[in-house]
């Protein structure tokens, strides 16, 4: 039973629209500009680097604070973690106060990954930078990190749950990404401008 409260929690956490909501007090709908994404690179992009910045920081601490108190508070393992990261991850990609839609994921991701896989975050972290200081696409970084961390996390001794919800994750977060795949196919995807 706790363990189902944890996901319902952690679900209605990530599915809070922390860029949506952030871009109205700016006076904007987010789905209306730029890629329509409700991510920190779009808000960053038609609002401004603080409120980007900020974004990034609030869809992070979806993902990091419901598995970090499942584990503080509830003592719950890596398996059980790892579903509350998935349910918080979910909540951000397929929002209840959005209708089932939702951002890309990557920033509550990288909040769950923060506080399971550290070490393999480091490591995608490094090929995200590395990918976006050649080419400047936040999209192209987001997918190969994506792609990459399921091979990260099999490389360190973590659970077969939490490698099961990364392949999950990756895959989502991937297919979420289609339009800017595509973009980056016809050579049409917006460059990152610090
Ligand atoms: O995390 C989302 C990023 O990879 C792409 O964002 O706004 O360019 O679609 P955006």
């Amino acid at each position: 039973m706790t363990t189902v409260l944890w996901i319902v929690g952690a679900y209605l956490l990530g599915s809070i629209p922390t860029g949506l909501l952030l871009g109205k007090l700016c006076g904007i709908d987010v789905r209306q500009e730029g890629s329509g994404n409700i991510g920190a690179t779009n808000l960053y992009r038609t609002v401004g680097r603080r409120v980007g910045i900020l974004t990034l920081i609030g869809d992070c601490l979806k993902g990091f604070l419901p598995v970090l108190l499942a584990w503080k508070l509830a003592g719950l393992g890596e398996p059980l973690q790892a579903w509350i990261g998935l349910a918080a991850f979910s909540g951000h990609v397929f929002s209840v106060f959005l209708l089932f839609k939702g951002g890309k994921g990557v920033a509550t991701a990288l909040g769950v990954y923060l506080a399971l896989a550290p070490l393999a975050v480091l490591g995608a972290l490094l090929v995200f930078l590395l990918l976006v200081a050649l080419w400047r696409y936040v999209s192209l970084g987001s997918v190969v990190a994506a792609a990459v961390m399921p091979l990260l996390v099999w490389l360190r001794p973590h659970s077969r749950e939490l490698l099961i919800a990364t392949a999950l994750i990756s895959i989502i977060v991937i297919v979420k990404h289609h339009a800017n795949i595509s973009r980056l196919v016809a050579g049409t995807e917006s460059k990152f401008r610090a």
